[in-house]
């Protein structure tokens, strides 16, 4: 009943999630494109306040758009501010992860080698993870680095990849790309609650008061804003990471992380100076060609003889993919079976109504003979693997219980 109730509100914070996320970086992307294109004032007009114009045909008419700065004898009134994008997206994500990841006491985050962990303390690392992030970048925007972005934005880079270095040694590859993308996407909501919106209320303020337009508390904000905007596509890529088994069950999946988070950085930028640079689409091509030989040569390597390869576990692996297992069972559109995350330990509820504890022997049989214990919302459609050795079996054991 609890999974069953944590599971239907997944769908329900998801959805909002999702909607909220493309109400705000919608909002993001349309502003940050308004800016690129908007045409800069003359100077006569400057003496008048106006900063610029920009003409677009949307909904059968034009909207005829001008920035200026704001007369505090003339406030407009209404005028939009947009925030609750971003809160929404923020408040529905950390519902998400714990309905997804916190549930079950944490143990959907680990990976084979954490045994040593509690699931609560996966929980604990995960949420002081997220603080602690805010905390170093916060920091390092904060003091003078700020001048000096060619040092601030590769420091920033370097530990953020730290970061996820360590999360690898606890957390499994879907839970590492997902914790690194709310770590950021917790950054992202936090540069606009404290930075962004803080700055327009001073300002707002500032102007009630009858003081003209000051322009400082916009450039305060504009750094933070600059920071979400080139970290919009990494972070989406990170929060549908589950849906890429390739690349999180990956075992070089820190250093393909680092090469995506990068290469969508490069075409964001490369996107943004479109109207200056002449070559940026085929600049495009070139970075996501780079990208994807340096992603082969990641996958290439194989994974490190350290703890985390039991040659059991990785024949397992193998089998998994080989016997068809991954088309029904790896998340995605096409999914048929549950997901078999995190599935060993936990209580399973059958469509008979009954509870199984999942160990070996229920695992065994699962792939034996399936429709013997069906999970239950699950039609009896996996055929029964009775052809395999003991040894695979147990191989494929393994491997599931390493997930
Ligand atoms: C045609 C799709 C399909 C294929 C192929 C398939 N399965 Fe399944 N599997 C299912 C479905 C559907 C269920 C849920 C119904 C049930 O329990 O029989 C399931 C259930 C399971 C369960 C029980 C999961 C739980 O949460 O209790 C395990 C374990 C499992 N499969 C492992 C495997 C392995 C290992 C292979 C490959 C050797 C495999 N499956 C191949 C569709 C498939």
């Amino acid at each position: 009943m609890e999974t069953e109730i944590a599971g239907w509100l997944s769908v329900v914070f998801r959805f909002i999630h999702v909607i909220a996320a493309i109400m705000w970086i919608g909002n993001s992307l349309l502003f940050t494109w308004m800016e690129i294109n908007l045409i800069a004032a003359q100077p006569d007009e400057e003496k008048r306040g106006k900063l610029g114009h920009l003409d677009m045909l949307h909904g059968g008419g034009v909207f005829h758009l001008e920035k200026r700065l704001i007369d505090p004898a003339k406030i407009p009134v209404p005028l939009h501010w947009f925030m609750w994008q971003s809160y929404t997206t923020w408040i529905s994500g950390a519902l998400l992860l714990v309905s997804v990841f916190y549930i079950h006491g944490g143990a959907a985050l680990l990976n084979a080698d954490s045994q040593d962990l509690q699931g609560w303390g996966a929980i604990g690392l995960s949420v002081a993870g997220i603080l602690g992030w805010w905390a170093v970048y916060d920091t390092i925007w904060r003091s003078k680095l700020k001048e000096l972005p060619k040092i601030a934005i590769p420091l920033t880079l370097i530990l953020l990849m730290g970061a996820a270095f360590l999360f690898n040694q606890w957390f499994n590859g879907r839970a590492l790309y997902l914790q690194i993308g709310a770590m950021l996407g917790t950054s992202m909501s936090a540069n606009v609650f404290i930075h962004i919106i803080r700055n327009q209320k001073k300002f707002m303020a500032s102007l009630a008061e009858g003081k003209a337009h000051d322009m400082k508390y916009g450039k305060a904000a504009k750094t933070r804003s600059l920071h979400n905007h080139y970290i919009t596509f990494p972070v989406l890529f990170m929060m549908l990471s589950a849906h890429f088994p390739q690349v999180t069950s990956a075992a070089q999946k820190v250093p393909i992380l680092a090469v995506i988070i990068l290469a969508l950085m490069c075409v964001k930028h490369l996107m943004n100076v479109r109207t200056k640079f002449r070559y940026w689409a085929v600049s495009i091509f070139g970075t996501f060609i780079v990208a994807c030989l340096l992603i082969a040569g990641l996958l290439a390597v194989p994974s490190s003889t350290s703890a985390t390869s039991d040659p059991a576990v990785e024949a397992g692996a193998k089998l998994f993919v080989s016997q068809g297992c991954a088309a029904c069972h790896q998340e995605g559109s096409a999914q048929l079976g549950p997901s078999l995350q995190g599935v060993f330990g936990k209580k399973e509820e059958l469509a008979d109504g009954t509870t199984v504890q999942v160990d070996e022997a229920y695992l065994r049989q699962s792939i034996r003979e399936p429709q013997a214990k069906v999970v239950k919302g699950f039609a009896a459609a996996m055929p029964p693997y009775a052809h395999l050795s003991e040894k695979e079996v147990d191989e494929l054991v393994a491997y599931l219980k390493s997930l």
